[in-house]
Parts: structure tokens; C-alpha cells; sequence
């Protein structure tokens, strides 16, 4: 079974409660509940943190066995060199997912770190962002 990480950055662990009109009214982990039974031939697994150096210890962990990571760094996309350098550290795909349409709000969101280095990115369709990258990488 292929193993893939949903990795969460800062702020993202208030989903459903964070500015839902922006974000939603699911929490992630019912979120995550339902995905993981509708792909259920892959061992999904889920890791969140506000901490911009636990997210790069899992990406140390992860990213020389896994088959993919999802990752949505939050606001450290747009600000942290570390978490690029990691991701360009491992072997692992990285898909970058954002939940909004970072290019349709404020000027810092337009860039990232993660892009250049990163297999892929889907932003602004959602929590579906999420299940676009797991399915690219089936
Ligand atoms: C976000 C977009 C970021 O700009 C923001 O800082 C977030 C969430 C998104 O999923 O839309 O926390 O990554």
C-alpha cells in the first residue's frame, strides 16, 4: 500500500472555526475520517503542527520512505526557507495544497517557498485541494 502524509501547518488545526468564510465549516479531522475510508487503498496518515521545526522533523522522517506528502504549510509557505530546504532535502514528492485562492488575496500570499521545489500545486478548490493531490499521486 502506498503511504502518504497530510501534513498541516500553523493555524490549520482550528479549521471549522477559523474564519469559515474563508475556510469552511468542517473540521479537518471529520475531514479526515471521510477520506481516509474513501481511499482506503492507500495508508493515509495525518500530522499537524504550529511549530515550523516539528513540520520540518516529520518532513526528515517521512521523506525518504513515504510515497507522497500533502502538504499545506499555511502561512509558513510564504515565509520559511527552512521548510523549502527540506522538502528539497528528501526524496518524497511534496504536492503544495492551499484550501484558498492564494493569488486572489493579499500580495504576501502570492508567494511561496514550497512551489518551486515542490512536485506540484492545487490551491483554492477547498478541502477537495487535499483529495486532488492524493488522487495524483494514485
Ligand atoms: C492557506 C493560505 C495561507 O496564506 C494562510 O496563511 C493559511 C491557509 C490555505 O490553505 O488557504 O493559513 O494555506
Amino acid at each position: 500500500m502506498k503511504k502518504i502524509l497530510i501534513l498541516n501547518g500553523p493555524n490549520l488545526n482550528l479549521l471549522g472555526k477559523r474564519e469559515p468564510e474563508i475556510y469552511g465549516n468542517l473540521t479537518f479531522t471529520d475531514f479526515f475520517e471521510t477520506i481516509k475510508e474513501k481511499y482506503n487503498t492507500v495508508e493515509l496518515s495525518y500530522f499537524q503542527s504550529n511549530i515550523e521545526g516539528e513540520l520540518i522533523n516529520k518532513i526528515h522522517e517521512v521523506g525518504f520512505s513515504y510515497d507522497g506528502i500533502v502538504l499545506n504549510a499555511a502561512a509558513y509557505t510564504h515565509t520559511s526557507v527552512a521548510l523549502g530546504d527540506a522538502i528539497k532535502a528528501i526524496t518524497t514528492p511534496v504536492i503544495e495544497v492551499h484550501i484558498s485562492n492564494t493569488f486572489s488575496r493579499e500580495a504576501f500570499r502570492h508567494h511561496s517557498y514550497i512551489s518551486p521545489v515542490a512536485k506540484g500545486v492545487i490551491v483554492g478548490f477547498g478541502l477537495q485541494s487535499y483529495e486532488l493531490a492524493i488522487q495524483s499521486f494514485l
